[in-house]
């Protein structure tokens, strides 16, 4: 499955507050929301204080949904990985500019395998480190928290990023944003040019995820 072309505005729900015991379960319920990619967030424990699941599980998912399976790896060395997740399933990976010694070479990479390429940067880090190869890759990722934990709060300093990496990529690369989105936080981020919204508490901690889905898409427009 490839990215949604870029012009429209997706939610895409992280699967990271889902019930891990039943993933496949959770989601096939915000596939029938219609929404067309869903995110999967790797963490090696030593990039974020975290660990989550990596290529085996990906791999077994894969077989249960069709979405666009929306990769971000909060692992050290991601260049080292990147095959692996490929060949597991994922159709885009997002790898963060602070640990990529090459990036260009890590876009090219995952472009030769079969994979769109995505570029993340910290709440901290500065749009200049991704000036260079921003306009390479497919999917701009913004964090407005600090990665390694779902729930946090929407960090506002760190999502007025957006507007400069918009004028850098200009209209044809996707801006995801991802960190405490909600339908409050929602027009914040779509004013400043994100198109691409990952949502995790404000899905999957709802007991309707559906009706979750349609309030951030109301908010949206
Ligand atoms: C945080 C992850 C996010 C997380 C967002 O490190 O990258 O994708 O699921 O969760 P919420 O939407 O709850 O802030
Ligand atoms: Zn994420």
């Amino acid at each position: 499955m490839r990215l949604p072309k870029a012009g429209t505005i997706e939610i895409v729900p992280s699967i990271l507050s889902a019930d891990f015991a039943r993933l496949a379960d959770e989601i096939a319920v915000v596939e029938s929301a219609g929404v067309s990619m869903v995110h999967l967030d790797v963490m090696d424990g030593h990039f974020v204080p975290n660990i989550t699941f990596g290529p085996p599980v990906i791999a077994k998912l894969r077989k249960c949904s069709s979405l666009v399976f929306d990769a971000h790896l909060m692992i050290a060395e991601p260049g080292k990985y990147a095959e692996r997740f490929a060949e597991a399933g994922a159709d885009h990976i997002t790898f963060h500019i602070e640990v990529a010694d090459e990036p260009q070479r890590l876009i090219d990479k995952l472009h030769q395998l079969g994979c769109s390429a995505g570029i993340c940067l910290n709440p901290e880090t500065p749009v200049e480190a991704i000036e260079g190869v921003g306009p390479l890759c497919d999917m701009v990722l913004v964090m407005t928290v600090r990665p390694g934990f779902g729930g946090q709060e929407f960090m506002t300093q760190a999502a007025k990023k957006i507007s400069r990496i918009r004028d850098i990529v200009g209209p044809d690369i996707r801006i995801e944003v991802d960190g405490g989105i909600d339908s409050q936080t929602t027009p914040i981020v779509v004013s400043y040019g994100a198109d691409t919204l990952v949502a995790g508490n404000a899905i999957f901690a709802k007991t309707d995820r559906i009706a979750a889905i349609n309030a951030i898409r109301e908010v949206a427009r």
